[in-house]
């Protein structure tokens, strides 16, 4: 089976930020294996409701943290986050319509949230260590 694997190159050095990604690939890997296995749909949007809830708590996080350390491109990046909200919700409706593959999924989280970490989070890191 297919899987998001953590990998340190996903690693921005802010530990609890990294957590919080760590548990978002584990959450988005239940998901996908749910997919995999054929689970039904309450099953699957259970699931998502709760990568949608916790990706929220993340977003709120992430976007305090920014501000807190005084990230200079803080209100960039919480549109962004806006739009990734967006994006989750439109997958989601195309997931419980039955549209979506287990593959499909896993490529539209790559390109959602690991994508974003490499390019986006990894900023706020380096800025911190600035
Ligand atoms: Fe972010
Ligand atoms: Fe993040």
């Amino acid at each position: 089976m297919s899987k998001l694997d953590w990998d340190d190159i996903l690693d921005i050095g802010l530990p609890e930020l990294d957590n919080q990604h760590k548990r978002l690939l584990a959450l988005s890997n239940s998901l996908i294996q749910a997919m995999t296995v054929g689970k039904g749909k309450e099953v699957l949007q259970l699931l998502f409701e709760e990568i949608k809830g916790y990706t929220a708590y993340h977003f709120a996080d992430e976007e305090r943290y920014m501000r807190q350390i005084g990230y200079p491109h803080q209100e960039e990046h919480a549109n962004i986050h806006k739009e990734m909200t967006q994006q989750v919700d439109e997958f989601r409706e195309k997931l419980l319509n039955s549209k979506v593959s287990a593959d499909e999924a896993l490529d539209f989280i790559n390109n959602w949230i690991v994508a974003h970490i490499m390019k986006e989070d990894t900023k706020i890191g380096l800025f911190a260590k600035s």
